[in-house]
């Protein structure tokens, strides 16, 4: 069965009461649970992960190498700044797909930047939590029509 890691970053466990304008009412906890659900409709497994610390998610990544086929991430705000996940999503060079809750190019201008996006074979912004919904759709796609 594939196996996708799906990996959020810094603050995303605040959803629910950070900023709701922006970011919407629900929480970590239901997106979560509405990846699971999604993923037994496409029978992949997931395993999830939130971190505040960049070093734990590039240990995370290091680590997907041969135990996972895919990477859904939310890089949060690492998304504009972290050359360290960009270097180990190519280092270990799994099908990653980028996925942001907001629409970063209607907003700020430091926000218009992806590190991230070069080494991702998509990205998927603005949508709300369709944004994961749907990532994790065409990484199943993408990984079925080429699998490692
Ligand atoms: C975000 C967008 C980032 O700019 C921001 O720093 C986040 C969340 C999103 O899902 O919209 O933390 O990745």
């Amino acid at each position: 069965m594939l196996k996708v890691f799906v990996l959020h970053g810094p603050n995303l466990n605040l959803l629910g009461k950070r900023e709701p304008g922006v970011y919407g009412h629900v929480t970590l906890e239901q997106i979560d649970e509405w990846l699971k659900q999604e993923a037994q409709q496409l029978q992949i497994q997931l395993e999830i992960l939130q971190s505040n610390h960049e070093g734990i998610l590039v240990d995370a990544i290091q680590g997907a190498k041969g135990q996972y086929q895919g990477i859904l991430i939310n890089p949060g705000a690492y998304t504009h700044t972290s050359v360290a996940i960009r270097d180990a999503i190519a280092a270990v060079d799994l099908p990653t797909v980028e996925v942001h809750l907001s629409n970063i190019y209607r907003r700020e201008a430091f926000r218009h930047h992806s590190y991230i996006a070069p080494v991702a074979i998509g990205q998927i912004s603005g949508l709300g939590t369709d944004s994961y919904l749907l990532g994790l759709q065409a990484l199943a796609n993408y990984l079925r029509r080429s699998p490692s």
